[in-house]
Order: structure tokens, then sequence, then C-alpha cells
């Protein structure tokens, strides 16, 4: 049964400015609406470590780009907003955040790191390569006027579906067929330039992310546990290049890699040409380049999907599929468990090579103290 829709604003749970609400529609059921009294502690930690991690990004732009120097006004405030970081702490995080105020900070965390001077401003200004794996991320529905840009790992092929049912293309999402994630799709590559710029202008815009992390897990897992071209392809060079004594053992299958193996290789990767199931969500889809109308999260999947239906105007009988039953999801438990048993240097390299799919997603880095990683 899909849970009765209500609407409802910030100003009723947080009491931040009215101008800031964005009309989020969702489907919630009583049980989740919070107090507002103790949402707000747990809205502002939140917002302080985005910002943190919004400030670990200009550090690492800066290096890279070592002649842009921040405006005075700008860095100001940067850094108040870290004095708060620290008088905060992490602990306190309440991860249970209700999604409107989510998507409220994600919005303004976006614009905020977006404004900064040397971030593209639109889908010209990318690099021709950026462009290209943008574009081609980027799936069409004329009909019913949106663009959707997959991420693999977060609900694509279920997408994928959807996109098909609505262009008859496919009976219905729960037809068992495998998934081709290419016939009967129009991606925004194959358009002519003055297609996509009007399609980007007036066509409804959207993404779905997922903890990153939690990404890179379940891409690691599904693609080495399971799939025989990816251990051929990327495992056997994998282990030649990181496990000692085997970079020239003819006998490597791949099959083995273990998980500090592929953040070693993660590591040494060029975030920009790497295979979409672990390239940064950033880099797929571009949310400084492109505006989009409405960032879902995987952890809140059915009600955010229901909401991007329903906006689309898509037919009543067109529902988002529920998860497959050979789904696995990623538990809070083996996820700790998997980050913790990392040494501790890959760990610092790691989360700044995904520091923008932490931050401008509102994803609070995970907690890999060691202190932490004892329990
Ligand atoms: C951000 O907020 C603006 C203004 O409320 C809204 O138009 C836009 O769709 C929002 N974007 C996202 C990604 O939520
Ligand atoms: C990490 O977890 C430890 C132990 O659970 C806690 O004491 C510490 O404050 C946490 N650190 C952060 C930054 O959240």
């Amino acid at each position: 049964m899909v849970p009765r829709r209500q609407e409802y604003g910030l100003k009723k749970t947080a009491g931040m400015r009215s101008g800031s609400v964005v009309n989020f529609r969702a489907a919630v059921n009583s049980g989740s609406v919070r107090r507002s009294s103790a949402v707000l502690p747990s809205v502002l930690t939140f917002l302080v470590i985005v910002a943190s991690g919004g400030l670990l990004l200009m550090i690492e732009k800066g290096m890279l780009n070592s002649m842009e120097t921040p405006s005075p006004r700008g860095s100001g405030r940067r850094l108040d907003v870290r004095g708060q970081a620290g008088k905060y702490g992490r602990d306190r995080l309440d991860v249970d955040v209700d999604s409107q105020i989510l998507h409220e900070i994600r919005n303004r965390t976006i614009r905020t790191v977006c404004g900064q001077k040397n971030m593209p401003h639109s889908v010209w200004s990318l690099s021709p390569l950026q462009r290209k794996t943008l574009l081609q991320h980027i799936l069409v529905n004329d009909q019913y006027r949106f663009l959707y840009c997959y991420i693999p790992k977060v609900a694509c092929s279920n997408w994928k579906r959807v996109l098909k049912v609505l262009s008859g293309a496919l009976e219905s999402v729960d037809v068992s067929v495998k998934m081709n994630h290419h016939n009967d799709l129009l991606f925004l590559s194959s358009l002519k330039p003055e297609e996509i710029r009007y399609r980007l202008k007036h066509y409804f815009k959207f993404m779905f992310v997922r903890e990153p992390a939690e990404r890179l897990l379940s891409a690691y897992r599904n693609k080495f546990g399971e799939i025989q071209s990816y251990q051929k392809k990327y495992g056997v060079e994998i282990v030649k290049r990181y496990r000692k004594g085997l970079s020239k053992d003819a006998s490597v299958a791949g099959d083995d890699v273990t998980f500090a193996e592929f953040v070693r290789y993660l590591l040494d990767e060029d975030a920009e040409r790497m295979n979409e199931h672990w390239m940064p969500m950033y880099n797929l889809c571009q949310p400084c380049a492109v505006n989009y109308d409405f960032i879902g999260s995987h952890e809140h999947l059915e009600n955010d999907a229901e909401f991007v239906l329903q906006r689309v105007g898509a037919p009543p009988h067109v529902h988002f599929p529920e998860r497959q039953t050979w789904y696995k999801p990623v538990t809070t438990e083996t996820l700790h468990y998997y980050l913790c048993s990392l040494p501790q240097k890959l760990l610092r390299e790691l989360l700044p090579k995904y520091i923008l799919d932490f931050s401008l997603f509102a994803y609070p880095l995970p907690n890999t103290t060691t202190e932490h990683c004892r329990h």
C-alpha cells in the first residue's frame, strides 16, 4: 500500500527562513515525523560536518590549482564553520535526519560549494572528457520531459526499467527480463548541442545518490565477488600490481582481490577516467554544471522515487520496482568491518578522494578512529 502523501515545509520542523522551504512532498509515515526540538541540534551538527567537508575540498582544490585564492569573505565564512565543527563535534550526529531537512541541507551545500569561482557552472564549461562522461550518464524521456543522471550501484537498473516502461519498451517494471543497459534508452550524449541545451533548460532533472563508502563497498563485493569479466579485466591487474611477487605470474585469476587492494587501486586511478562503478558520483553527474531539481537518496529510495514519479506526471500504474530478491544490502556492521580493516594510511587518502561525494550530498565522513573501530 502506498502511504498517504503529505505536504510539509521546513518551517514546521526547524524554524528556518520560510523563503528557503523546498516544496518536497514526501510520503511520510507519521512515526517518522520528528519533533522540532530534537531536530535542530542534529541539523546544526549536520550542516557543520557538511561545511567542514566542503572546507576540506577547498583546501584540496586550492592545492590542485594553487594560483586560485578564495575571496577573503568566503574564507572567513569557512573558518567560522570550522570553529563550530570543533565545538559541536561529530559524535552527536543523528543520521536519521528528516529527509526534508536533508534535502534543504544538500541544496544549500551544493549552492555554496558550486558557487565557488573555480567550479564548473554549466555543461559547456566542462572539459570534453568530463562532458562526455556526464552526457553518457544522462537518460532522456521526452514524453514526460525529464532527465535522469544514473549512477551505477544506486538503483540505476530499476530506474532504467521505469524509463523503459514509460517509453513503452517494457510492459511492466516487474517483467523478469535481464536488464539491458543500453537498448531502448535515449542518452543525452546522442543528441545535438541545441537539443541538449533545450532539455537541460526546460526538463525536470534528477539523480540519486548513496553513502559513498557504501557504494564503493557494494561495487567491490558485486564486481569482484561475482562478476567474472571484472575479475579478468580489473582483478588480474590489481593483484599483479599490488601483491608482492605476482607481477609476472600468468596464473593470477583476479578472483580474490582484497578490499585493501581495491582501495589502493582506487587511489592510483584518475577520478575522471575510472570505471563508472567506482567513479565519484560527482564526476558522473556533475551537480555543479547541471542544476538538478531533485537529488534523491538511496537511503530513502522508495519515498524519493515515488516523489519523482509523481512530479514528472507518470501514470499511476507505473511504480518504482520493489527491491529484487537477490538484493544484498550493505549493513552498517559490514561497512564498519571493511572500513576498519583498512590500514589507516589508505583511509586517510580514500576519504579525500571522494570528498565531494561526501560533502556535496551531505554524508558525514565515516568515523574510522581506532577507538571507534575497536567496537
Ligand atoms: C534547491 O532549492 C531550489 C529553490 O527552492 C529548488 O528550485 C531546487 O529544485 C532545489 N534543488 C534540489 C536539488 O533540491
Ligand atoms: C568516533 O567514535 C568514537 C567511539 O565510538 C567517539 O568517541 C568519537 O567521538 C567519534 N569521533 C567522531 C569524530 O565522531
